[in-house]
């Protein structure tokens, strides 16, 4: 739904934009002016078909953007490129609504404590990225196992390339809905707002009665965390951890 409205608001801008030049509202030259009146149409109409705030920049500067592009004049391979190298890190973001973004290492920090505090175990990286997490991890826990599940190409090759010398992280590429959760005891989630209600679903059909589910910075909607963690960092990242098995109970299942 996000996407259709955004490739509404652009190409309905497009052709009002086209019907203001024909009809002489907008000159052609220079191009600047069309593409601006473009942009704020774009803007407006995204705006009135209540798109999240954070699109409204982005239909802003988006046709602006390309006409100014085109006076670098680069060769066209330089797009070709630019646009399989997005595609390979951000693969299906368009449909999972995640995009790649890391923990940093004072969230590794405190994800080492919490881990140590209850002896060896598993832990599962629902969308591991490049995997540099679950690394610092790995190195700092040897007597842990850890598995990273990530979709997008990329990121998933720098994982494996990462991984290859340690013996307790490893990578796999998909999806972490189509995986099993049983034998995980901690896994953890740094994703977006958009999934955590189905991340806590499954979470609670399949995680062991002691097994903890934890969120870095998005809420499980409708259910309250059992503890906060604050991490002492720059971007003020809060871990949310909650237990499956009360949603269990809850739901009786
Ligand atoms: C915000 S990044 C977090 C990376 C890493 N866990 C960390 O904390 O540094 C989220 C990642 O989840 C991946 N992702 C989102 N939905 C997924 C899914 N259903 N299956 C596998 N990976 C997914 C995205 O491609 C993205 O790389």
């Amino acid at each position: 739904m996000p996407l259709v409205k955004a490739l509404a608001a652009q190409l309905v801008a497009c052709l009002l934009a086209a019907l203001a030049i024909k009809t002489g509202v907008v000159p052609l030259r220079p191009i600047w002016q069309a593409a601006l009146a473009q942009g704020m149409l774009a803007c407006g109409i995204a705006a009135a078909l209540r798109s999240e705030r954070w699109w409204l920049p982005i239909h802003l500067g988006f046709v602006p953007a390309l006409a100014l592009a085109q006076r670098l004049d680069l060769h066209p391979l330089w797009y070709l490129a630019a646009f399989v190298l997005t595609a390979l890190v951000f693969w299906s973001s368009y449909r999972t609504r995640v995009p790649l973004y890391l923990s940093n290492r004072r969230t590794a920090d405190a994800i080492a404590e919490l881990l140590a505090s209850r002896g060896p175990g598993r832990m599962l990286d629902i969308g591991s990225g490049t995997g540099g997490f679950l690394s610092i991890l790995a190195t700092r826990l040897p007597e842990w196992r850890f598995t990273g599940i990530e979709s997008s190409p990329l990121p998933y090759l720098m994982s494996r390339w990462r991984s290859r010398a340690g013996a307790n992280a490893i990578f796999l590429r998909g999806d972490f809905f189509a995986a099993d959760w049983h034998e995980f005891d901690v896994v953890y989630a740094f994703l977006s707002p958009v999934p955590m209600a189905r991340v806590w679903s499954k979470a609670c059909a399949e995680m062991p009665p002691d097994g903890v589910l934890v969120s870095n910075s998005f809420e499980i909607p409708g259910v309250r965390p059992y503890r906060r963690i604050a991490v002492a960092d720059r971007r003020g990242t809060e871990l949310l951890l909650y237990r499956p098995s009360s949603g269990k109970r809850r739901t009786g299942r």
